[in-house]
């Protein structure tokens, strides 16, 4: 049984010594549920006295050949991966429900099997006929891949044992069940310890496990920000439900890049691979509108080039609303305070909204000038050119500074036809790649050039 004093908070992770029914950490009610031990026995007893084995020490110099990697044959998967998949390795694949999850890792496993790896596809979620369906509608169902309905722990660690897989995709980690843990499945202890033993396994045996883990509604993979340190990679699918791109991101990475991210397009036959993002994310454009903006971004390595929208419009509410899709709030919170304190621009009594589209979220500080346009554009109701793209960071003074690979933006800007744009001064300088450049360094001279004002 659990030692008394150790609660934990499903959403966030947080640790307490008693229950309360709102977490102190996130604010979220409810979330607060007694902690199971990861197995039952002396695990949690002092160690004593008894003398334990020297650990072995080494240099760093040994010249250690790099992982091996198989490759899934879709590049954009592979990327993310940093290249492939690494043997002994565990990976967690969180997204919400509905988003895709299934479909990518079930069109993962057959080509992963077609690579010649020995793999299960272990779902707690639906039926085995269920999932041969989806098998053969995408065309899969040719793939060696071995499939099981299970939820017990305990059956499937002894069947992989027994078995020894190379990859076993376990879909999800929230159905799987530990009958030595005294909670609920899904619960954050049940979570933790599936988690513990199935990346255990794969250390042990060299495995790779991929977990399919489901978000909460803020976000985060359900119970276990203690299970993303446990594992090797984390990655998430996301993407908006009305729209068909999906972003496959990897927040974590031992074994390559994080932030890394692939682009997918549901289609009636499964996931397919978008080789240029930026081609599909600005196809919806249409002639130039106040508001709308094309930032150069960067997503990991690769040049993104997206469409901001901004709606401003007087507020018929006492407090007015600032609503963001794809974009951080506190960073929108910002813009518009420097818009007011440094060029004398007010948003009050306006309603502001900010919408990156295409369903792709955007982490980049890069975006401050092209939002600052988006926003300036919409509330002057004049549009933009529309061959020109707008990146760069604000700084609280209302300084521009500038941002890493310039070059690469606009590149990328030009093989999509745009011929110019601005940005900060300042910055190493490299090629144009063919387009004209309009450097600035403040916003309030960007607002006095571009808008006529300020
Ligand atoms: P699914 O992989 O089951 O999502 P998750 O495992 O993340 O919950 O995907 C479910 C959605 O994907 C479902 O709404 C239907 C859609 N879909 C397609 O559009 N095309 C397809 O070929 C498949 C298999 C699913
Ligand atoms: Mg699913």
């Amino acid at each position: 049984m659990a030692k008394p004093g150790t609660f934990s908070c499903s959403a966030c992770g947080a640790s307490f010594s008693k229950w309360s029914g709102r977490c102190d950490a996130c604010g979220e009610w409810n979330t607060i549920s007694e902690d199971a031990p990861l197995s039952s026995g002396p695990a949690s007893k002092s160690l004593g006295t008894k003398r334990g084995r020297p650990i072995t020490l080494t240099d760093l110099s040994a010249n250690e050949a790099p992982p091996p990697r198989t490759g899934s044959g879709m590049a954009e998967l592979d990327r993310v991966l940093g290249g492939g998949l690494v043997p002994a390795s565990a990976i967690l694949v969180g997204g919400d429900p509905g988003i895709g999850k299934s479909t990518l890792l079930l069109q993962a496993a057959a080509r992963f099997a077609r690579a010649g790896l020995k793999t299960f596809y272990v779902s707690g979620e639906e039926a085995s006929t269920q999932i041969r369906m989806r098998a053969q509608r995408l065309g899969l169902a040719d793939a060696p891949v071995k499939l099981a309905a299970a939820t017990s722990l305990r059956d499937i660690l002894t069947t992989l044992e027994a078995e020894s897989p190379d990859l076993v995709i376990i879909d999800s980690i929230q159905t799987v069940w530990a009958d030595n843990v005294d909670s609920v499945p899904g619960s954050v202890s049940q979570v933790r310890a599936a988690a513990h033993e199935l990346t255990t396994f794969a250390k042990r045996k060299g495995a790779s496990v991929i977990m399919v883990g489901h978000v909460t509604k803020d976000g985060q993979i359900a119970g276990p920000r203690v299970v993303e340190h446990m594992v090797d990679t984390v990655l998430y699918f996301e993407g908006e439900r009305g729209h068909q791109f999906r972003i496959l991101r990897s927040v974590k990475n031992r074994f390559g890049p994080a932030d890394e991210i692939g682009v997918f397009e549901m289609t009636g036959g499964g996931l397919a691979e978008v080789a240029n993002p930026s081609e599909l994310f600005l196809s919806g454009r249409g002639d130039p509108a106040p508001g709308s903006v094309v930032f150069a971004g960067i997503e990991g390595t690769r040049p993104v080039l997206v469409e901001m929208q901004a709606l401003v419009a007087p507020s018929p509410h006492s407090q007015a609303r600032r609503a963001v899709v794809g974009w951080d709030g506190a960073r929108l919170a910002m813009v518009l305070a420097v818009l007011e304190a440094r060029c004398g621009i007010p948003f009050a009594g306006l309603d502001v909204y900010l919408n990156v589209a295409g369903g792709i979220k955007i982490s980049e500080p890069a975006a401050d000038l092209a939002v600052a346009a988006a926003l300036l554009s919409a509330r002057e109701d004049s549009s933009l050119p529309s061959e020109t793209v707008i990146f760069g960071e604000i700084s609280l003074s209302g300084a521009l500074r500038p941002v890493g690979q310039t070059e690469n933006r606009l590149k990328e800007a030009r093989k999509l036809g745009f011929t110019s744009a601005i940005l900060p001064s300042g910055g190493k300088s490299g090629g144009n790649g063919g387009v004209s450049l309009t450097r600035m360094s403040d916003l309030t001279a960007f607002v006095g050039e571009v808008f006529g004002a300020g």
